[in-house]
């Protein structure tokens, strides 16, 4: 048996006294038809607090069994109801209630999401109020999923239904855990399919609890299952489970491949949204101060943690130095600390095993000769995941640290000549998540967002997301677009109905 963790110590500094209501009430158990359940196998494992390595919380080790009875229960909920036969009116409630109880357990949810990955407490609150715009956006959606009627012969009547896929899998994350959580779950709730959510082991406290806020909206009984556990233990037994009719993935290029290989058995349908190496191209006639700002928070935002960080970042040679200065003032003015510590700017990265890969980025970056103009360590706490922020100059496109996705605040500066060269070296890799684009020359602009094979270009901004508009990416960064009206044919599958009149 492991011991009860110290929750006064791991969470030091959380405010709510809600948060150590729920991290006490622990072990965390799964949701499975309506229930909290300990894993068949009676397995938990911890829960770290990513700024101190203090235990959490215990949580419920979801095994294959669990999967099972999570996939039977979101297949009763979708075949008997009541979820895919409610009124789409009755959905929009539902999720209208979803997110206001989002809003009104707001400190909560920010502290849970803050302790569950280690990101400061500006940053908790920023997913809580997505998360709430996500459910409020997707409630929209129930009663404007049109079918269409069709021009055809006189003695028919055509026409086309867009109905649910039925259950689906769902593999998310802990860059952004309740976003991400609540992203893939409105997406299947609005348009009428059940769900099985696996989060990811660094960070599933926040999901667990807005599984309990689900149950609190009345949201029936094996429409959403969660099953925290191992990837490539529950993780895997969803992908390949073979009732499952959906899985959708948000994770490594890696690990999507997988999944997409564990679909073929059963032609899952699957959808994607994976790495990126995105370029950041701020060209010398643009707004250097707005460049140098976005730049920034592309790529030190989260601790550089996010599929879209800019983190391959191109500068017009002629301004290449004096944005390279502005740069590395941005990285010292941040302040590494724990989540609730007065003027933390930026966290840890979530665990031991990543602060390993970032740190050994950082050493590929120096041996392959690129140069460090600040930061390339750990940060100088003595306890907890840190790493300094780092700039790289004389980075070349071939190097490692400007192909592979680091996933810490580590950026790459790449001095470039031309509008050509720019569009070269920025299509010059296997992803194809975001880029940016900086520039006053308007006509420039729009060229180069054309030319750039991304799923999302900025131009004079970055990472601003909305969601009416089409999220996901080109190449290796995935399948199929989140978000906007094009996720709903991710979710529907369409039926053709003839009628002989
Ligand atoms: P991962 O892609 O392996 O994990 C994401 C989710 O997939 C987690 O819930 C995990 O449990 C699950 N998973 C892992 N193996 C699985 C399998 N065989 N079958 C089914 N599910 C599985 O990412 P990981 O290991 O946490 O991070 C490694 C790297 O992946 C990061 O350094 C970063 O480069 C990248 N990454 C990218 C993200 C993005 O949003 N683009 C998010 C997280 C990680
Ligand atoms: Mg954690």
């Amino acid at each position: 048996m492991a011991a009860a963790p110290k929750v006064e110590i791991a969470a030091q500094g959380a405010k709510s006294p809600r948060t150590l209501e729920f991290l006490k009430s622990g072990p965390k158990n799964l949701l499975i038809n309506g229930k909290w359940v300990p894993a068949k196998s009676g397995k938990t494992f911890e829960s770290i607090n990513p700024a101190n390595e203090e235990v959490l919380a215990l949580v419920a080790e979801g095994g294959k069994e669990d999967i099972d009875e999570a996939v039977k229960a979101a297949r009763a909920a979708f075949e008997e109801g009541p979820w895919s036969k409610l009124r789409p009116h009755d959905r929009t409630k539902y999720l209208l209630k979803v997110a206001d109880l989002i809003e009104r357990n707001r400190e909560e949810l920010a502290e849970l999401s803050s302790l569950d990955n280690g990101a400061p407490i500006m940053g908790g609150q920023g997913l809580v109020t997505a998360a709430n715009e996500l459910f409020t956006y997707f409630a929209g959606w129930p009663t404007k999923i049109y079918g269409e009627t069709s021009p055809s012969a006189p003695d028919m009547f055509n026409y086309t239904l867009r109905e649910p896929i039925g259950v689906c899998g769902q593999i998310i994350p802990w860059n952004g855990p309740l976003m991400s959580a609540s992203n893939k779950l409105a997406h299947a709730l609005s348009t009428g399919n059940t769900v099985v959510l696996k989060p990811a082991e660094q960070a599933c406290l926040v999901v667990l609890r807005l599984g309990e806020l689900l149950m609190e909206a009345g949201i029936p009984e094996g429409v959403v299952n969660i099953v925290p556990g191992f990837g490539p233990v529950a993780g895997a037994a969803l992908s390949n489970h073979p009732d499952v009719d959906k899985v959708a993935f948000t994770g490594s290029t890696t690990t999507g491949k997988e999944i997409l290989k564990a679909s073929v058995a059963t032609l899952k349908h699957v959808s994607l949204e994976l790495g990126g190496k995105s370029p950041h191209i701020i060209f010398a006639d643009s707004d250097l101060e707005g460049a140098l700002n976005y730049a920034a928070m592309g790529i030190f935002g989260n601790t550089g943690q996010a599929c879209i960080a800019g983190s391959r970042i191109f500068v017009q040679e002629k301004v290449h130095d004096q944005f390279v200065e502005g740069l590395v003032n941005k990285a010292k003015q941040h302040k590494l600390g724990a989540q609730f510590e007065a003027g933390t700017t930026m966290g840890p990265v979530v665990s031991k095993v990543q602060h390993q890969r970032v740190l050994g980025y950082i050493n590929a970056g120096k041996q392959e000769g690129a140069h460090t103009a600040i930061g390339g360590g750990p940060g100088p706490q003595p306890r907890g995941f840190f790493v300094q922020p780092t700039v790289f100059t004389g980075v070349r496109n071939d190097m490692k640290i400007a192909r592979e996705e680091i996933f810490g605040p580590v950026a790459a500066v790449l001095p470039f000549k031309d509008e050509n060269d720019a569009v070269f070296q920025g299509n010059d890799t296997t992803y194809g998540l975001a880029a940016g684009i900086w520039t006053r020359d308007i006509s420039r602009a729009h060229k180069v967002a054309r030319k750039l094979k991304a799923g999302m270009v900025w131009i004079n901004c970055y990472m601003v997301l909305d969601f009416a508009m089409p999220f996901g990416g080109y190449k290796q960064s995935g399948q199929g677009r989140e978000f906007s009206n094009h996720s709903i044919d991710m979710y529907t599958q369409v039926k053709s109905v003839f009628v002989k009149l």
